[in-house]
């Protein structure tokens, strides 16, 4: 939060009040509800779910999202584990984590974000008799939102090259493009939650269009389309999904580095200590 957002609702709370022996108060619960609101609206336009009790929706226009951007206070493909999405507007004291991490510490302590969905995706694949790569890469395909949004299948395969295989790299990377184009003989629709976030007249860009040519050409085009068939936004609430279930496909398929994740100079290692420590100023 930059020092001209917190000015405004001050500004906008002012005149005579500000002058006043309560003004202090006022100025700080007008910007503590104009804060809350904000928060409320990113939880709503950028969250991995809709809206709790989210009823028929009215989609925006691409145009009608692109006035929202100067409203707000943060960029939309900014990480999720770097802002508030508790009604008080705070972030929480992340618990520590061990001296050398592993990506089972990962899900238990760093992903409150993305964790689930990561799981339930992971379940959908071993329901529909993925093999276990496919299983694998929906486990992991969405982690990496907890500090990037924008282009995260990239962002995401990047983070897990090192310890995955080619394919599952492949799996992470692609998915991202192909969420935006159907396939029906695969059983996959465009989904609705794309046009609530990018805008109901949204078309894909020219790159996008072209990755999604190279990719329906490739052989392991079945891959990222299995990921994005399993990747899940509604869950049945009964089911709960919990990462024991992961442990030895997790072993099988993930090459952990001894020193814990984040402290074996990968190319990557820094990507994991943000993830780690969110909370480091610079
Ligand atoms: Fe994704
Ligand atoms: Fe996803």
């Amino acid at each position: 939060m930059s020092p001209s957002d917190r000015n405004e609702p001050v500004a906008s709370a002012g005149g005579d009040a500000a002058q006043s022996p309560t003004s202090h108060e006022t100025r700080a619960d007008a910007l503590e509800r104009k804060l809350l609101d904000q928060l409320n609206k990113a939880a709503s336009n950028g969250g991995m779910h809709p809206p709790a009790g989210a009823g028929p929706q009215k989609f925006l226009t691409v145009a009608e999202l692109d006035a929202q951007i100067s409203t707000r206070a943060y960029r939309r493909g900014v990480g999720r584990g770097f802002w508030s999405r508790s009604p008080d507007g705070r972030v929480s004291r992340l618990p520590s984590m061990p001296q050398a991490p592993t990506l089972v510490d990962f899900f238990a302590l760093r992903l409150p974000n993305t964790g689930n969905h990561c799981l339930q995706s992971a379940n959908k694949a071993l329901q529909r008799g993925a093999d276990e790569e496919i299983v694998f890469a929906c486990l992991l395909h969405d982690i990496v939102q907890e500090i990037m949004c924008a282009d995260h299948g990239y962002w995401g395969a990047q983070m897990l090259e090192p310890y995955v295989s080619e394919r599952v790299a492949f799996a992470i990377r692609y998915h991202q493009a192909l969420r935006f184009f159907p396939d029906e003989k695969a059983g996959y629709a465009y989904p609705a939650m794309y046009r609530r976030l990018f805008g109901e007249d949204y078309v894909p860009d020219r790159r996008l269009q072209e990755t999604h040519q190279f990719v329906r050409k490739h052989r392991w085009y079945d891959a990222p389309r299995e990921v994005t068939i399993c990747d899940l936004y509604a869950f049945d609430p009964k089911v709960v999904v919990t990462i024991d279930r992961f442990v030895d496909l997790i072993g099988r398929h993930f090459k952990q580095p001894r020193e814990g994740l984040g402290n074996d100079d990968s190319p990557v290692a820094h990507m994991w200590r943000t993830m780690a420590n969110p909370d480091a100023p610079l």
